[in-house]
């Protein structure tokens, strides 16, 4: 290997020099936060977010939550405009933006939807692939005051995604909780522990979830 692919290769494990916040008095402070995992968020296109929904409309029980398995007749139906080539293009987007390089392949492992009514949470986990990411098919109305509702750790927000890493570090971020919306998309490292505390209100939150594998560098 030459001297420059090495340190190509290793230039996905530095971080960008980019400030977060800075202080608004003279001089400023600036404050960057260099490290930690990536979360990438994207538009999941109208067509698919209705083809996904149909199609887990004839397999839930209206009013009752649960999990549906997507099948590969299913996930691979329409080629190009498919649910598996359209998340396989955000995982290149992904592995690109955060490594650099382009991933040698990727392969969807599994992909399933979730259906969740109020006070159904979603226990801290990780996944067992390389990349997860989670869709938002459909959103509860929430009772606004218990949404911004914070407990024991400040941003653990009810029916929020909480995103979690390292525990307590003091004077280090370990939490984010991202509101779900109606065609967002979130794609994460597999490992990044994640969770989401049970709702008070009415409607379903729907997500799609996948685990996928990268082979690479
Ligand atoms: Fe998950």
């Amino acid at each position: 290997m030459s001297e420059a692919e090495r340190l190509r290769r290793l230039s996905k494990y530095e971080a960008r020099d980019e400030v977060l916040f800075r202080t608004d008095d003279t001089p400023e402070m600036e404050f960057l936060s260099p490290f930690g995992p990536l979360i990438g968020r994207t538009q999941v296109p109208s067509y698919l977010l209705e083809h996904i929904n149909e199609h887990v409309d004839g397999l839930l029980q209206p009013g009752k939550g649960g999990e549906v398995q997507l099948s590969e007749e299913f996930s691979l139906t329409g080629g190009d405009d498919s649910l598996v080539h359209w998340v396989a293009k955000q995982i290149d987007r992904y592995v690109r933006g955060v490594e650099r390089s382009d991933p040698d392949s990727i392969q969807l492992q599994r992909l399933w939807v979730v259906s969740q009514y109020a006070e159904t949470s979603s226990p801290v986990h990780f996944h067992s692939g390389d990349i997860s990411g989670v869709m938002y098919l459909r959103v509860p109305s929430v009772d606004s005051q218990q949404a911004e509702q914070r407990n024991y750790i400040s941003g653990r927000k009810a029916g929020y995604i909480n995103f979690m890493i390292g525990g307590k570090q003091r004077f280090s971020r370990s939490l984010i909780s991202f509101k779900p919306v109606v065609g967002e998309f979130l794609v994460f490292p597999g490992w990044l522990l994640h969770g989401a505390e049970p709702f008070l209100g009415t409607g379903e939150r729907r997500s799609l979830a996948f685990n996928a594998g990268v082979v690479g560098e």
